[in-house]
């Protein structure tokens, strides 16, 4: 059995991952900023963590000795990191450097997540061994946190991601659940038509992110999904799934909104030959089609 340490089991991925530990037997430790008040779900050791505390993700790794931890835990917001970019890179950067140097210490391997957004977009698709040229302080945080756990520890693979859908504790991580709870509420979205991205399901990340526990391979890895799509089809084709009012959806190009805070990439597009190389052995992210359709 594996004892895994899932980093944000709070957040949406983080989630994913702890119920897909759950359904292989793992022995699962996640951490959240306090401790849940609530009954924890079956078999999960809950932990706090504040990565914003010097040494609190060193400490964590001695305590819990995992084989391998799933670093998911980041200040997610590029407004909020915007505005405070000094926390962003503590948050983001520094302690997920310390969490790698954690891991050496403890024979452990991380797995360490991070964006697309370290790209500015402007010159996609990308590849793994594309330079960052983050165009926003979240994007440039965790450009630094790629660099921070390469250099800590050799048995990492940083893993670089997209648009994530899914169900989260909170109920408006997911794209699509976000969207869905604004157009139930008669909210409009202005999405751009103009933005494009590669989105996937947090399961399907989830369970690339357990497979790469056992496996071999370490360095850079794009887990995207299989197509790039603008935010306004996205946005067209998760009401068209849930049965939501298309009327309240709206077109715009970034242009008609001038400046925005933080910066758009307009194509931070994630190229997946790598992934594609290591099928079977790690699973393959769905097409968005067959992501809605599930419900
Ligand atoms: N969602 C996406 O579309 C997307 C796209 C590309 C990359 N990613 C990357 O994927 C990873 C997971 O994203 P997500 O969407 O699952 O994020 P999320 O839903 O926002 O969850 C973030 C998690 O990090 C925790 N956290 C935040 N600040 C913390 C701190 N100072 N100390 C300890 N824990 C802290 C949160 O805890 P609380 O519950 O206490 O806030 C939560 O558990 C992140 O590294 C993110 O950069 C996500």
């Amino acid at each position: 059995m594996t004892r895994l340490l899932v980093t944000g089991g709070t957040g949406l991925l983080g989630g994913a991952v702890v119920e897909g530990a759950r359904g292989r037997g793992w022995d699962v430790t996640a951490s959240c900023r306090r401790v849940p008040g609530r009954s924890p779900a079956d078999g999960v050791a809950w932990a706090a963590l504040d990565l914003a505390e010097p040494g609190a993700a060193g400490a964590l790794v001695e305590r819990v000795r995992p084989d391998a931890v799933i670093h998911t835990a980041a200040m997610t917001s590029p407004a909020e990191a915007e505005a405070d970019p000094a926390r962003a890179f503590r948050v983001n950067a520094a302690a997920a450097g310390e969490m790698a140097a954690a891991c050496a210490r403890a024979e452990a391997r991380i797995i360490h997540l991070t964006t697309d957004l370290v790209f500015d977009g402007q010159s996609g698709p990308y590849g793994e061994e594309d330079v960052p040229t983050a165009a926003s302080a979240y994007g440039r945080s965790k450009a630094a946190s790629e660099a921070a756990v390469a250099a800590a520890h050799a048995d990492h693979v940083v893993v670089r991601t997209s648009l994530l859908l899914g169900r989260s504790a909170r109920g408006d991580r997911g794209v699509d659940e976000a969207m869905e709870r604004t157009l139930r509420a008669g909210g409009r979205a202005r999405l751009f038509v103009d933005e494009l991205r590669t989105p996937l399901a947090a399961d399907d990340l989830a369970a690339v992110l357990l497979a790469l526990c056992g496996h071999a391979y370490r360095g850079l890895l794009h887990v995207a999904g299989p197509a790039a799509v603008s935010r306004y089809d996205l946005g067209v084709r998760i009401a068209r799934a849930r049965g939501l009012d298309l009327s309240l959806l709206e077109a715009v190009r970034m242009a008609d909104v001038p400046g925005l805070v933080p910066p758009r990439a307009p194509a931070p597009v994630l190229r997946t030959d790598r992934l594609r190389a290591l099928l079977p052995a790690l699973p393959r992210p769905r097409a968005l089609d067959a992501v809605l359709a599930r419900r």
